[in-house]
């Protein structure tokens, strides 16, 4: 997954510091203000370099992490009735994907809407360059008469361009439970700033993950292979290289809780210590008790109710719900 911005090309000075001009001034910001808070925290959007995203690669193969595999059953066999949702009838619409990543589960409905000899365009969009051209080389060799207009932006800027660019149905995807990264906040906030961009017609299909038996999420963020676990550790390490910081990795635990009340699933670096942390870029040093946390990620998990409320507080219509299986995933239709 690549969401969020995280390059800039200029040195900053920051509070007379100067900080190479690799590092993410988000980053900056986040470790300046997240290890002085009460509790600790980081954002996961920081989760996502390149380690970090080789590792929720891993994950999302991984035996306990069940949301990409229900996802993909999902697409896969419900094609037929999504694509009928997305043309009922047969007008050509815009297929755009906000952070597209390697389009694993995409490539499902492309491949599907090729064969049916679908008029649609494909418009990936991704932060990451390197994720965007990979997928377009990709995408270009599995079907080369595929109409491709991707963007290398973030979501909202992208979809302020692709508004003004064509007039035809534009489908927005979501998938992968990336809404669950957003507090309820940033999703009805979101879902606001799409219904501002779309037009009437116009749908949007994402994925959540649904709230179910409480051991099952909680080993999907435990998973048995540790996967989770170095990609939690795996922040401190970015932290370390980029802002030359000195976090003893082996003196962190991960840690996750899930929540049934509210559908809550975090994660947290455990300080397995007392302990002071150096960070020279910022030039900002941060002790640590004994089990101190730095609180890392949610990820919620919804029931069809609350989604049925994000769609109305939002302006939009649910038009379609479709599940796997076992009903543990759904990739549901909001309507503008
Ligand atoms: C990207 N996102 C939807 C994943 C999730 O399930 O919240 C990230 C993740 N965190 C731990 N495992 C996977």
């Amino acid at each position: 997954m690549a969401v969020y911005r995280n390059t800039f090309s200029e040195s900053v000075n920051s509070d007379s510091l100067t900080i190479s001009s690799d590092v993410d001034p988000a980053l900056v910001e986040e470790v300046r203000t997240g290890l002085q808070k009460t509790p600790k925290s980081l954002s996961s959007m920081f989760f996502y370099d390149a380690e970090g995203s080789r590792l929720f690669a891993e994950i999302m193969h991984s035996p306990d992490y069940y949301l990409t595999r229900s996802e993909y059953e999902i697409l896969d066999t419900q094609k037929a009735d999504i694509l009928r949702k997305f043309t009922p009838d047969n007008r050509p619409f815009e297929l755009v994907e906000l952070g597209a990543g390697d389009g694993l589960k995409t490539k499902i409905l492309l491949g599907y809407f090729d064969l049916q000899k679908v008029d649609f365009t494909y418009a990936p969009v991704d932060i990451s360059v390197d994720a965007l051209d990979d997928l377009v080389i990709d995408v270009r060799k599995q079907w080369p008469g595929l109409q491709l207009n991707p963007r290398h932006d973030d979501y909202f800027s992208a979809l302020e361009h692709l508004s003004t660019e064509t007039d035809s149905r534009k489908v927005v995807l979501f998938l992968g439970s990336n809404i669950g990264n957003f507090t309820p906040e940033e999703a009805i906030n979101f879902y606001q700033q799409l219904y501002n961009r779309l037009q009437p017609g116009d749908l949007i299909l994402t994925g959540f993950d649904l709230q179910k038996h409480p051991a099952v999420i909680h080993a999907a963020y435990n998973d048995r292979q540790g996967l989770t676990r170095a990609f939690n550790l795996n922040l401190l390490r970015r932290i370390n290289r980029e802002l030359e910081a000195d976090f003893d990795l082996s003196a962190f635990d991960h840690y996750e809780t899930y929540n049934p009340e509210n559908g809550e699933a975090r994660s947290y670096l455990v300080s397995q210590k007392a302990q002071t942390v150096a960070i020279k870029a910022l030039d900002m040093s941060v002790s640590f008790c004994y089990g101190e946390i730095i609180h890392t990620e949610i990820s919620r998990k919804f029931n069809r109710i609350q989604i049925e409320q994000l769609a109305q507080q939002t302006g939009f219509s649910m038009t379609g719900w479709f599940t796997d299986c076992k009903g543990y995933f759904a990739d549901v239709v909001f309507e503008r």
